[in-house]
């Protein structure tokens, strides 16, 4: 093996988002995925026999014992990211976890406590945070292009048809904030660079007891104000508006840029006559950018690494911790 061999990759579980995964990264020069595993063996094969991928496996802890597999991306439901990414960090695998990465902060705390024992990466795969126009963003934000932030507002939905999916259940994780809405507040804490002080939160519940629509503020130590929101119960949503004292900067945050749904930032500036400029960037899969950052992090170093970092991974699960809890205690009632 050499420094620029493609990274093996296992993928625990036939996710969906595996399938996608898997054909966004075909042809990379940096990433082989040499192995699938699922709960059943029949499923594991009709996955591999899809995607050309040359082994498949019946259990996830056969797919952690495979010595051809250097490292894991993992796309099981939200309840199970932590136990099945230890396993694969102890097995000695660097691992590729789908977000959220965890369903509680002591759990990520816990993932990341185990890769530094074992050595091995552990990165939360956020594609929008891997391509250029997010990139491009933050830069912007750190240089002060639009000054300092006063106001973010960011949201994703989307319309949740399925009953049996598995973002509906809450035994697996289930609920708006922690799959739309960790979009919203992983970007909002990129933009600030910090953890907000204090969170409130509403939301509409499902009969099962998962949020289904969840509208959360905060308020930042600098004057910065944030709101988030996520919802299953719109049309395909996805925005953010950034205020500073200087300017503004929206961006829809995509995860993948495609030549007909391209990656525009809009930023203005310069006060009641603004100067309004749109920034275009090429087309870029997510998938495929964070999977050779992550190639390129195992083969050259963590600093290669371009997407969501350990501090920050716990920080915006710290924010879901604290934006869940607020949002079960209901607010104030309107008083009659
Ligand atoms: N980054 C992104 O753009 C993005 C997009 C969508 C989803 N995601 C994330 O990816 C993860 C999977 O989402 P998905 O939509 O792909 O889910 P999915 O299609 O339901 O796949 C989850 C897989 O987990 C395995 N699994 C193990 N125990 C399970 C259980 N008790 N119930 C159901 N499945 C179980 C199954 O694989 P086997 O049966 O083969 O074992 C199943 O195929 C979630 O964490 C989600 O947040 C990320």
């Amino acid at each position: 093996m050499t420094a620029s061999a493609p990274l093996r990759i296992g993928i625990l579980g036939a996710a969906n988002i595996a399938r996608h995964f898997t054909a966004a990264v075909a042809g990379s020069p940096a990433v082989d995925v040499v192995a699938v595993a699922s709960r059943e063996l029949a499923t594991a094969e009709a996955f591999a026999a899809r995607h050309a991928i040359p082994s498949a496996l019946a259990g996830y802890a056969a797919l952690l014992a495979d010595p051809e597999v250097e490292a894991i991306y993992n796309p099981l439901p939200n309840s199970l990211h932590a136990e099945w990414s230890i396993r694969a960090l102890e097995a000695g695998k660097h691992v590729l976890c789908e977000k959220p990465i965890a369903v509680t902060a002591d759990d990520a705390r816990a993932m990341f406590a185990a890769a530094e024992r074992s050595g091995r990466l552990l990165f939360e795969a956020f594609p929008y945070r891997s391509q250029p126009q997010t990139l491009a963003a933050a830069r912007l934000v750190v240089e002060g292009a639009i000054g300092r932030p006063r106001l973010i507002q960011a949201a994703f939905g989307f319309p949740m048809a399925n009953p049996a999916n598995i973002r509906l259940d809450p035994e697996l994780g289930g609920g708006a904030l922690l799959d739309a809405g960790s979009y919203p507040v992983s970007l909002i804490r990129l933009f600030a660079g910090a953890l907000p002080q204090r969170v409130t939160a509403l939301a509409h519940w499902s009969p099962r007891g998962v949020d289904m629509t969840l509208v959360a503020n905060m308020r930042f130590a600098d004057g910065l104000m944030a709101q988030a929101a996520c919802s299953f119960g719109t049309g395909v949503y996805r925005r953010a508006v950034l205020a500073g004292e200087d300017g503004t900067l929206s961006t829809d945050f995509r995860n993948h840029l495609t030549v007909a749904e391209p990656g525009v930032l809009e930023v203005s500036r310069g006060g009641w006559e603004p100067r309004n400029e749109a920034i275009t960037f090429p087309p870029t899969d997510g998938f495929r950018a964070e999977a050779e950052a992550f190639a390129a992090a195992v083969r050259c170093g963590p600093t290669a690494w371009n997407g969501i970092g350990t501090a920050e991974s716990i920080e915006v699960m710290q924010m879901l911790d604290a934006i869940i809890a607020s949002a079960r205690s209901d607010g104030l009632p309107i008083a009659l």
